[in-house]
């Protein structure tokens, strides 16, 4: 009998075993810890807010954001639409502290950057890379070379370290064959590809990319919508996408913002955005000129 129930009592701590190794797997849980591993954090949007722009106002000779506000997620892709001169490229300057607000404030992680320092500033921009509208890289250095900058910026001299990790970036932006390349010879998607491990190289918590697919042909545009998507949940980014691509948006974004008049017009997620009657949405979607609508339209939209 005692026999018996010690069997059994094997038996299951074997199996209960069995389950938590299937399960650390199944959720990643087995993650390595390399250098080559960016980050281990879960890869689902959380509650926290990382980033918020609260009533920010900014004016050149005109003023382009009249008080938006806007709340990131950790682990959260939000897609911000707009007409061209809109302000999407303002916004991604003020969140990274190239430009700075008339009014308003810029949070971080609880942290006002209006009042940082130019030290913490160049901090922040270790915790936020932003992908430049051209995608620009270095033409003097090959790509391997470009993606290894930030990593010996950071300090790291062990070169078998940076090799690793380079490997490993451009794995993961599926440029593993063109390392040796230099800018002249890359494609405009293959320059953005390489742009973006760049930008993550040194373990970004958030990046920024602005017009990610513009001015690639639409077959290259939806690959490297999918690869953001990918490294996004994979190395648990947080990201803000502005575009003017939908079809982008669509893979990439789980929240949508569209910008009008210097304030958010709508906010929402892909569902809502798609099912939504307001005729300023429905007139971006539809690619039509807002101001072409008939007026009862414009006036029940608020423009
Ligand atoms: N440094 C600057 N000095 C003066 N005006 C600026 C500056 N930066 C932006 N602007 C102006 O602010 C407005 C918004 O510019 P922004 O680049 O944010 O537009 P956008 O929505 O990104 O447009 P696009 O879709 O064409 O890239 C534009 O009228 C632009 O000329
Ligand atoms: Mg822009």
């Amino acid at each position: 009998m005692l026999f018996k129930f010690f069997l059994v009592l094997i038996f299951s701590s074997y199996l209960a075993i069995l389950v938590l190794i299937l399960a650390r797997r199944l959720t990643g849980g087995t993650r390595s810890q390399s250098p080559t591993s960016l980050t281990s954090q879960s890869s689902e949007p959380s509650s926290e807010i990382l980033i918020e722009l609260r009533d920010v106002h900014k004016s050149f000779d005109q003023p382009v954001l009249r008080g938006i506000n806007l709340v990131v997620h950790r682990g959260e892709t939000v897609g911000v639409l707009g007409r061209s001169g809109s302000g999407k490229s303002v916004t991604l300057k003020l969140i990274v502290g190239l430009l700075k607000p008339d009014r308003g404030h810029i949070v971080f992680k609880g942290e006002d950057i209006i009042s940082m320092n130019e030290s913490n500033l160049l901090k922040l921009r270790k915790r936020v890379s932003y992908v430049f509208q051209r995608g620009a890289i270095f033409d003097f250095l090959s790509v391997r070379e470009n993606v290894a900058y930030p990593l010996r910026e950071m300090g790291i001299t062990d070169e078998q370290e940076i090799q690793e990790r380079v490997s490993y970036l451009l794995e993961a932006v599926e440029m593993e064959s063109m390392g040796d390349l230099q800018k002249d010879e890359l494609s405009t998607g293959s320059k953005k590809q390489a742009a973006i491990a760049r930008a993550i190289a040194n373990n970004p918590e958030v990046i920024l990319y602005d017009e990610p697919t513009t001015g690639l042909d639409p077959i290259i545009g939806k690959s490297l919508s999918r690869l953001i998507r990918k490294l996004n949940k994979q190395e648990n980014l947080t990201s803000v996408v502005v575009t003017h691509d939908l079809k982008c948006l669509e893979t990439v974004a789980d929240r949508i913002i569209l910008l009008k008049d210097g304030l958010v017009h709508f906010e929402g997620d892909q569902e809502q955005f798609h099912d939504s009657s307001d005729p300023f949405v429905e007139a971006f979607i539809a690619g039509k000129r807002f101001d072409e609508l008939p007026f009862q339209e414009r006036v029940s939209s608020g423009g």
